[in-house]
């Protein structure tokens, strides 16, 4: 599958969500119809809540069953704590829907050990995706879609800028340090991104403006993180609302 990147800017961030929604279904859709099963990566931050809730609202009678979640990344707290990604998406969406409890698969964030938290999760990802520890380097999970959102400095799931995350070739999930908060985020890596089906990046509101600017038409050096998010056979779409996207030339 060539790789294509398309940029799809609606109204309102009412009709964002609706298109985003429509789109996790196609994707699931043809998934499902091609291989019997649908695997996703669920964003964290806030912006997803929105399509979670719609999704809950208008396909509550979808074919969760054979749906498959996991997390791009995850803050270093337990699944209760406000700032749980896991908790967002539980109370977003999970106890809204028919799915199984063993299709959700969530980082273990609680360990307080984050390198062994994310130790576990490639662990968890080597198994479902029947990914051998001897197989080739370079054999990454597939994932169906891949959503993602994008941070005030460019930042994509738990890579930031200057993190020591941004350079890892090998492994699939790592325990990142994040100087300025202080802590570690635990995030899927960018060959794992790259090597997606389908990339898709949502991002409401006029705060977004200035940096998809730079992301989607800037030349930085280095390149910033959602700038590097470029699947090598997959498809990567930008959905923007006009809020976002009146930064960008069109
Ligand atoms: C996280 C996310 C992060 C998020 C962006 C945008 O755990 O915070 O994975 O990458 O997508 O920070 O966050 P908002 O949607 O809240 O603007």
């Amino acid at each position: 599958m060539p790789s294509t990147r398309s940029i799809e800017v609606l109204a309102t961030a009412a009709d964002l969500f609706h298109a985003a929604a429509e789109e996790f279904v196609q994707a699931a859709r043809t998934a499902i119809g091609a291989q019997g099963r649908f695997t996703v990566a669920l964003s964290g931050g806030s912006t997803p809540k929105a399509l979670h809730s719609l999704l809950a609202t208008n396909y509550a009678d979808f074919v969760w069953n054979r749906i498959f979640l996991f997390f791009g990344d995850e803050r270093h707290v337990p699944p209760t704590d406000p700032d749980s990604n896991y908790r967002m998406v539980k109370e977003s969406l999970l106890t809204k829907i028919q799915i199984l409890a063993e299709n959700v698969f969530r980082v273990h964030a609680e360990n307080p050990d984050a390198a062994a938290a994310a130790a576990d999760y490639e662990a968890e990802l080597r198994r479902f995706f029947e990914l051998r520890p001897g197989d080739r380097p370079g054999e990454f999970p597939r994932f169906d879609l891949i959503l993602l959102g994008m941070g005030p400095d460019g930042h994509t799931a738990s890579l930031f800028p200057d993190s020591p995350a941004l350079e890892e070739q090998s492994r699939l999930v790592v325990a990142n340090w994040v100087a300025k908060f202080n802590t570690h985020r635990i995030t899927l890596t960018f060959p794992v991104l790259n090597r997606a089906a389908e990339v898709m990046f949502l991002a409401s509101g006029a705060d977004k403006a200035d940096m998809l600017r730079q992301v989607l038409e800037g030349k930085n050096t280095p390149p910033l993180p959602s700038q590097r998010v470029q699947p090598s056979d997959g498809k990567l779409l930008w959905m923007l609302d006009e809020a976002a996207a009146a930064k960008l030339t069109r």
